[in-house]
């Protein structure tokens, strides 16, 4: 197998508030990207219009994660382009209220189905890739400081985020030396340059360090788990102290 010297990430879900941010951070250190978006194209064209001002051969496809076959394709238009995976960052998710008493069928399935089942299958096939590649790479899942929590009215999601940093471990033993698989636990996150929110002052009394994250915040765990050759199946929460309570 030819390997081109560009490295690549494949990242899941850069069209969302985080995601990208971290694709386009990560075409800013010099790797090509190939990312996923679900239903927001236009975010998708804008943020892959301003990667490609860095990294210009990256790419992007629309791809339901909850569908294995859709992710099956995803992988085969990502194959046919690129020769190898350094990175590959499982963003895409699902995220909205449930509360414990009042959660459907449907709901539970489509935050499931996404954010745990689409998580496990874009990993079987990134790894597949990855096992067969005579380097060392990584797997970053994304996933939430909820999931050592009890938060109320959000059952499904911080279920499914708990069961993503189990997967981490699993992913990094069975991948073992070839893969190192990590997790990032963020906490609120805010200061995205084209959200107008305001941060809910009140919340941050809940927080040691007084603040919200900001994307770069992340992205210094990122940069951090891409130079590390001695940490696999962690979870790194970054949240500002939140959780030391
Ligand atoms: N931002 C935060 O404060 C925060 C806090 C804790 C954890 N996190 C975690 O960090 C990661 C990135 O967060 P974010 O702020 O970028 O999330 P976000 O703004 O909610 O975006 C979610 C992304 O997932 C994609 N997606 C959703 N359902 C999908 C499906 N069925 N198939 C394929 N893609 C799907 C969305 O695609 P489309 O928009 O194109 O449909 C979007 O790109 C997530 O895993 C999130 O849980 C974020």
């Amino acid at each position: 197998m030819s390997i081109s010297e560009r490295k690549v990430c494949f990242v899941t879900g850069a069209s969302g508030k985080l995601g990208s941010e971290i694709a386009l951070a990560l075409a800013g250190m010099g790797y090509s990207i190939f990312f996923t978006w679900h239903h927001a194209e236009e975010k998708a064209g804008m943020t892959l219009e301003k990667i490609r001002r860095v990294s210009p051969e990256s790419q992007m496809v629309r791809c339901n994660i909850s569908n294995v076959s859709e992710i099956n394709q995803a992988f085969e238009t990502f194959s046919s382009q690129f020769e190898r995976i350094d990175l590959f960052l499982a963003g895409a998710s699902n995220f909205y209220r449930t509360p414990l008493f009042e959660v459907t069928e449907k709901e539970w399935d489509s935050l499931l189905n996404t954010n745990l089942k689409g998580t496990f299958f874009t990993m079987q096939s990134a790894a597949r890739i990855m096992l067969q590649q005579p380097f060392i790479s990584r797997i970053i899942t994304m996933t939430d400081i909820s999931a050592g929590l009890v938060w109320r009215n959000y059952s499904p999601y911080t279920v499914s985020k708990s069961a993503v940093q189990h997967l981490t471990k699993i992913f990094a033993r069975e991948c073992a030396p070839k893969i190192l698989v990590n997790s990032i636990a963020p906490g609120t996150i805010s200061a995205y340059p084209d959200s107008s929110e305001e941060p809910e002052n009140n919340l941050t009394e809940k927080i040691p360090l007084r603040r919200f994250g900001d994307p770069e915040d992340i992205l210094v765990a990122i940069r951090f788990l891409m130079e590390s050759e001695y940490i696999t199946g962690q979870t790194i929460n970054i949240d500002g102290g939140r959780t030391v309570y």
